[in-house]
């Protein structure tokens, strides 16, 4: 796969403020690619610097091979959307999309055919001539996406183009976007300090914190195997057991059960086991549990439910371990103070070393 976005060592300085710290991405071609982290991690900074708004203090940028880290926003190959997009109110949906073509210079004849093509693309040739306040507010954010991919950008910039949104329509638009994403088959780089989000939408996700990337992969990939603490912690909720490396292969809970866990950490290191609370299963202390599968007793001392789902708080060992259970007809439903067995299979395990 060609690189369309490359960083090699790209750092960002305010002043004092280190905004971005020595950034190493490869973005593919054709790829949706977000970046997911807090509020003030970098990842505006860093989208700017690929639009070309910023420059970086030091560091490589290339887009599709050419080195582009100092170049002027117009002479690179990219556009972006920005959470707040003001339409011109006084313009027809059609004059909204055509304005940058026109400001080109462009064609009329090759304005009318773009403007109908894109219109098409974000399925809003219908409302062509109408004006900016006649559209709902999705209808008013794809007139702001016809606008950027109209000028057929090789690469798509969008920073939390759905934080205006209220839930329903965001989780509509992200479907929408993705579809449009492998319509048009160019790149997205796109911003988000939502999980659901970025792990609804993406190929892969690199995953931000204090400027630093902390962690890149498929979002499966992100979610089951976070290698760091704050990533499993800011994406999904998580289980943390403390535990300690007994071989590459295995680590020790704190009531002394030995796991088969894969892992880097020299013998004695103390580590963190994570498990999500959807792979934990309950069972009824005379159960028998299926051979292969670790497990620890505990107590219910909290359900909650959720519609979908129950979720238990089981007292245990190994401390309070959140458990999530589908509701579904045969699973059974335990009440307040019962004794359980919390269980889990291996491959559920990930062990952080940090
Ligand atoms: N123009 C600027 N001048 C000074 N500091 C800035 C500027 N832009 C961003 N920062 C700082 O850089 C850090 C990263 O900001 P930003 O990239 O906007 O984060 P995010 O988009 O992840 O919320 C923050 O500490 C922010 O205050
Ligand atoms: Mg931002």
């Amino acid at each position: 796969m060609t690189d369309s976005v490359k960083l090699t060592g790209v750092t960002k300085r305010f002043g004092d403020v280190l905004a971005v710290d020595d950034l190493h991405l490869n973005v593919a071609d054709g790829e949706f690619f977000s970046l997911l982290g807090p509020s003030g991690c970098g990842k505006t900074t860093t989208l700017r610097m690929i639009a070309g708004f910023e420059f970086p203090t030091s560091g490589s940028l290339t887009i599709r091979g050419q080195e582009m880290a100092l170049n002027p926003p117009n002479e690179r190959p990219v556009n972006t959307v920005f959470q707040s997009y003001a339409l011109f109110p006084h313009m027809t949906i059609e004059e909204n999309v055509g304005f940058g073509l026109r400001m080109k210079k462009v064609a009329p004849a090759d304005i009318a055919q773009r403007v109908k093509r894109t219109l098409d693309m974000v399925q809003l040739s219908h409302r062509a001539s109408a004006s900016p306040s006649q559209l709902s507010g999705g209808q008013q954010q794809r007139v702001a996406l016809a606008r950027a991919l109209v000028n057929e950008p090789q690469v798509l910039l969008l920073d939390e183009p759905l934080g205006a949104l209220d839930l329903k329509l965001r989780q509509a638009m992200q479907l929408e976007l993705k579809d449009l994403q492998q319509r048009v088959g160019i790149t997205f780089i796109y911003v988000t300090h939502d999980q659901d989000e970025a792990l609804t939408m993406s190929d892969r996700i690199g995953v931000m914190s204090d400027g630093k990337l902390l962690q890149v992969g498929g979002p499966q990939d992100i979610y089951e195997h976070p290698r760091s603490r704050f990533v499993a912690d800011f994406i999904g909720e998580i289980n943390l057991m403390p535990a300690v490396a007994v071989d590459r292969d295995s680590v020790k809970l704190l009531d002394g059960q030995v796991l088969m866990a894969p892992h880097d950490a020299p013998a004695g290191r103390s580590v963190t086991v994570a498990i999500r609370p959807e792979r934990f299963t309950l069972f009824r202390p005379d159960a028998e549990i299926p051979s292969g599968r670790s497990s620890i007793a505990g107590k219910v001392i909290r359900r909650i439910y959720h519609g979908d789902v129950f979720l238990y708080d089981v007292d245990t060992a190994e401390g309070l371990l959140e458990v999530k259970e589908e509701n579904r007809p045969n699973v059974e439903v335990f009440e307040i103070d019962s004794q359980v067995v919390v269980s889990w299979s291996p491959s559920a395990a990930t062990v952080i070393e940090d």
